[in-house]
């Protein structure tokens, strides 16, 4: 088991917005969690990336084990630096004022620690590239030049940058045209059956999170109401009708 997400309670303040959800996704796996707004998808993204960010949860129960460790005390930069987990949150986090290249190989440099970090670079930056063409196409325009949807694909790329073993994406489709949308969810299968990245997307688009992932769980209102093989999920009729038009 890669993670492993027990009973977890999260809190702002006094309020309590996850009450004790547990689930679990194997290495190498593609896991979703599906839920309308407000449902606690990114509480629990930014619970497991443990970004000390001021709107970030507290987590209050509970634990999260990444291969059967507690991470609850571990800082988030090691996280990534042992190339554990990385986390492309809601919106494009990007350098618009940097070529894609540049915000490519500046994701890379920040996490590669190593002395060989210029030819892991390369190297990464070349998978990145084979995985999203359009960015190798647009590799010496500035960010802020990119449309919405590339600047999404970017904010991915950067993440894999990290070359990390694990990728959580915090609703990569909102916003993005279909054609990109789809663009981008071959991208990151792809990438699983290369690399084997593990991949836990939490999406408001059910329908093709659930054509994307193996897996899923649905969570309503801070608890996970159901859980299963995609395909039974997309079969449920609760399911269906609350979450896949009917
Ligand atoms: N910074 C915050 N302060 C207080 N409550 C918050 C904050 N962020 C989210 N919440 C509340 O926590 C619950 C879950 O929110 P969230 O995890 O953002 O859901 P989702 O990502 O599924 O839309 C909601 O009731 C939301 O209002
Ligand atoms: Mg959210």
């Amino acid at each position: 088991m890669l993670l492993d997400v027990q009973n977890l309670k999260v809190s702002y303040g006094n309020i309590e917005a996850l009450h004790g959800i547990s689930f679990n996704v194997d290495r190498g796996e593609i896991v979703t969690l599906i839920g309308a707004n407000g449902a606690g998808k990114t509480s629990t993204l930014l619970s497991l990336a443990r970004l000390p960010r001021p709107e970030a949860p507290v987590v209050t129960g509970g634990d999260i084990r990444y291969e059967g460790a507690s991470i609850l005390k571990t800082e988030p930069h090691t996280l990534i630096q042992k190339k554990m987990m990385v986390l492309v949150p809601e919106g494009r986090h990007i350098f618009g004022n940097l070529t894609v290249q540049e915000n490519l190989q500046i994701a890379a440099y920040a996490h590669h620690r190593d002395k060989n970090r210029a030819a892991v670079t390369g190297e990464i930056l070349e998978l990145v590239y084979g995985l999203f063409p359009r960015l190798h196409e647009r590799r010496k325009q500035r960010g802020e030049l990119l449309s919405g949807g590339e600047q999404q694909m970017l904010a991915v790329g950067r993440a894999l940058m990290t070359g990390s073993d694990c990728i959580m994406l915090d609703e990569p489709s909102m916003g993005l045209a279909p054609k990109l949308m789809y663009e981008m969810f071959r991208a990151l299968k792809r990438l699983n059956s290369v690399k084997h990245t593990t991949i836990l997307v939490v999406e408001q688009n059910a329908k093709v999170a659930l054509e994307f992932a193996s897996r899923g769980y649905v969570l309503k209102t801070g608890e996970i109401i159901a859980g299963g093989a995609s395909e039974d999920l997309t079969a449920d009729p609760g399911v269906k009708k609350a979450y896949l038009g009917g």
